[in-house]
């Protein structure tokens, strides 16, 4: 009777884990709005302002709320502290309030480097509209059209060069990525740049990357990116800016460098560039050599939270046919284009250093 008791229990119990495994799951995109809206109302920059420590009142003299909402910040509140966003200490007495403080994620949200601009770019609709439609584009034969193409009847890059507003919301986002991790890049792996006087940032953007690298290391820096890019590109700064398409030709240098560029891409484009970096530089005993920063999934740490972040970082950028690839997958696309040799630098958390040599 009591082990039929006890087995009774154990199911019920393990029905409940189930039902909550389900749940996490279905509601974990709560968790990006949350921290969406956190974003819109500014609400890392209120308690920043409070020195790093503030009640809601000193939170609400700082963000743009309807007062009828207090109740709903404080809930909002509660979430992002539950996820980590923000700490929460808790009053002494009843009557007394929370004391919300920034954690060392939240501090990312503020002063510099900062990547609100990112992750605001991430949330947007327009990259999370495309996936209510993940189910149904399953059923469609690759590799046209892409999830994106799918939802918004054209490519990011169409997008971005005629919609305006799109274009500053996708290169402030990559600035944003660019000057916080470009940091680490130099810190931890700034060697993987000695000894190179020239360098094309492919693909670079408004050339925030290619900024650092010529500042800390002195190399002569030049950015290739589409027209419409380079048009609007920042003036004053010390690297050249090339209006070009990687497709067609890259301009000579000791070395290329190709940030979070050819995960945007399937295998046979990813093999096309890689040919034409090839063709801009000089052999491996020449020094020439190509520098990827990407995902190379399985590699680095190896715990839960990198893995999954890897795993759905995949499935985010499949929504553009784009890929994060594992060693094999890269090594695959790397000796198809002819290079002879690389070496996976695996100090970026989920992301990584490929050295690439012709
Ligand atoms: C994901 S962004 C990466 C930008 C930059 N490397 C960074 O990490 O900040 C991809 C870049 O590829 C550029 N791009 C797309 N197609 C291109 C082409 N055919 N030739 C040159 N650049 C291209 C886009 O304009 C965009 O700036």
């Amino acid at each position: 009777m009591a082990l039929a008791a006890e087995t009774q229990r154990c199911t019920g119990q393990a029905l409940l884990d189930a039902q909550l495994d389900l749940w996490h799951h279905t509601f974990g995109y709560i968790k990006s709005m949350a921290l969406k809206s956190a974003l819109d109302l500014r609400i890392a920059d209120a308690i920043h302002h409070h020195g790093g420590a503030a009640t809601l009142p000193q939170i609400v003299t700082k963000v743009t709320l309807h007062p009828s909402k207090t109740p709903c910040l404080r809930r909002l509140m509660r979430a992002l502290t539950v996820t980590g966003v923000f700490s929460a200490q808790h009053p002494a007495d009843d009557g007394g309030e929370h004391v919300y403080r920034l954690t060392p994620a939240s501090r990312l949200l503020v002063g510099s480097p900062n990547l609100a601009p990112f992750l605001t770019l991430v949330v947007d609709s327009v990259f999370v509209s495309p996936f209510f439609g993940l189910g149904e584009w399953f059923q469609h034969e690759l590799p046209d059209p892409s999830l994106f193409n799918m939802t918004h009847g054209q490519a990011v890059w169409d997008m971005a060069s005629h919609n305006a507003t799109f274009d500053k919301l996708f290169n402030e986002g990559m600035i944003a990525d660019s000057g916080f991790i470009m940091d680490v890049v130099i810190k931890e792996c700034g060697d993987v740049f000695q000894g190179i006087s020239s360098l094309v940032d492919v693909a670079g953007g408004f050339g925030e990357a290619a900024q650092a690298i010529s500042k800390a290391l002195h190399v002569k820096c030049i950015v290739l990116d589409l027209p419409h890019v380079v048009a609007n590109a920042p003036a004053g700064t010390d690297v050249k800016y090339i209006a070009g398409d990687m497709f067609e030709s890259i301009p000579p240098a000791n070395a290329i460098f190709l940030k979070w560029v050819l995960h945007d891409w399937g295998d046979a484009d990813c093999v096309k560039i890689l040919k034409n970096c090839k063709k801009a530089i000089p052999s491996r005993d020449a020094g020439g050599k190509v520098v990827i920063l990407d995902m190379v999934v399985g590699v680095g740490p190896s715990d839960t939270k990198h893995r999954e972040t890897q795993a759905l970082f995949d499935l985010f950028i499949m929504f553009v046919n784009g890929v994060e690839r594992d060693e094999k997958e890269w090594k695959k696309i790397i000796f198809e284009a002819g290079f002879s040799d690389y070496k996976i630098k695996p100090v970026l958390g989920v992301r990584s250093i490929l050295e690439v040599y012709p």
